[in-house]
């Protein structure tokens, strides 16, 4: 029946989640059109159950079993609005692949997105913790995010201004907009280049691949050639990307931490914060490479948290929560944990 999502009972989670960690969702639910995804609501309430949307899975750690209906928001659909002025409108729907959406619009000649390539993952997901690399974040390009309110049913457009973005945070992040289930997002991209070149590593590996006269393609290829380099590839080794978020401090905070420690990078965040790289703080503690069964923390990059094969998401978070606890005594700095944690009680 057309109108009636794919359902399936206590499936297995660990080829739809980028940590491989194996788990059980008590349903699961694949949604091609929105009269699935109500559908799939539907059932959700006649069962009682909570229901837990999941886009590519790679944004998550699944804790423990799910006893709720998983839902899978497979809406497919590029579409070009026009343009105005130098903004070109284009609407990309959740399921769409984000790499392969950021591809197409360069293709198409609509630039901006060119630094978030590579990420893995959906366009619905992007704005729930607003994707952001290499100098650039989500929130500078979209025009409004399209939902349905699961409360009611009813389809439902948050404009940007609405959206709460802040450093990989929204709205949708929060429990005030954990009744929204993101069908689309609609963008305003640059119809002229406007290229974003502030970040070192972007610049030195343009440097080494000789590129005098960058262009928005030349930065995707550099942006896909570092990522390659520094972060794992979740078909080869399971991971969710930074595991924490860089933290931000108050700025006497870093210019103290700065004087004992010259060579840990600071970034200003506002007048009175900076921003610190979590990654280097992880790995001043001594904690890169470092592996607890099956659950470690990334050779090449300290803030990735990976899993070598059979580890679970309790050992993960296990991992992470030692991490945690030795940076704040060795540094007094809080890391907060950044993907989603599902299945916590
Ligand atoms: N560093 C170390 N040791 C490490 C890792 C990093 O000393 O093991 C140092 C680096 O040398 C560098 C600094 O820490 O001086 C920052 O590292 P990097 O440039 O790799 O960036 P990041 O701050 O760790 C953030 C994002 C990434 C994004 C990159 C590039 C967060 C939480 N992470 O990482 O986003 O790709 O910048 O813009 O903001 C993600 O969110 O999943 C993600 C990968």
């Amino acid at each position: 029946m057309h109108g009636a999502a794919e359902l399936t009972a206590e499936a297995d989670l660990s080829a739809l989640n980028s940590f491989g960690v194996r788990a059980s969702a008590a349903w699961l639910a694949r949604a091609g059109t929105e009269a699935q995804l109500l559908d799939a609501l539907d059932r959700a309430a006649q069962w009682q159950l909570p229901v837990q949307v999941l886009g590519g899975g790679s944004n998550v750690l699944i804790v423990d079993d799910l006893d709720a209906l998983v839902l899978l928001p497979q809406l497919r659909g590029i579409e070009w609005l026009g343009a105005a002025g130098n903004r070109t409108h284009v609407r990309a729907a959740a399921g769409e692949n984000w790499h392969a959406f950021v591809a197409a619009t360069l293709a198409a000649g609509a630039f901006g997105l060119e630094n978030l390539a590579l990420i893995p993952g959906h366009v619905g997901a992007a704005p729930i913790q607003n994707i952001g690399a290499y100098g650039v974040e989500l929130a500078q390009f979209v025009v409004a995010v399209e939902a349905i309110d699961q409360r009611s049913g009813l389809a439902c457009r948050i404009e940007a201004r609405d959206c709460g973005f802040a450093y990989r945070d929204s709205l949708f992040k929060r429990p005030e907009g954990a009744h929204l289930l993101i069908t689309a997002v609609e963008f305003a991209l640059h119809s002229t280049p406007e290229l974003v070149l502030g970040y070192a590593g972007v610049n030195e590996e343009l440097y080494a691949r000789g590129v005098d006269h960058p262009t928005p393609q030349a930065i995707f290829d550099a942006v896909v050639a570092i990522r390659q380099r520094k972060l794992p590839d979740p078909a080869v080794l399971g991971n969710a990307g930074s595991f924490f978020k860089n933290p931000w401090v108050p700025r006497q905070t870093a210019e103290d931490l700065k004087q004992r420690y010259p060579e840990l990078p600071v970034y200003p965040a506002n007048p009175g914060a900076s921003k610190l790289a979590a990654g280097w703080l992880i790995d001043a503690c001594g904690w890169r490479g470092h592996r607890e069964g099956d659950a470690g923390v990334h050779q090449q990059h300290a803030l990735v948290l990976v899993n070598h094969g059979h580890a679970r998401g309790a050992d993960i978070l296990r991992l992470a929560q030692r991490i945690q606890a030795d940076v704040e005594a060795r540094f007094g700095v809080e890391l907060e944990i950044e993907p989603r944690l599902l299945g916590m009680q």
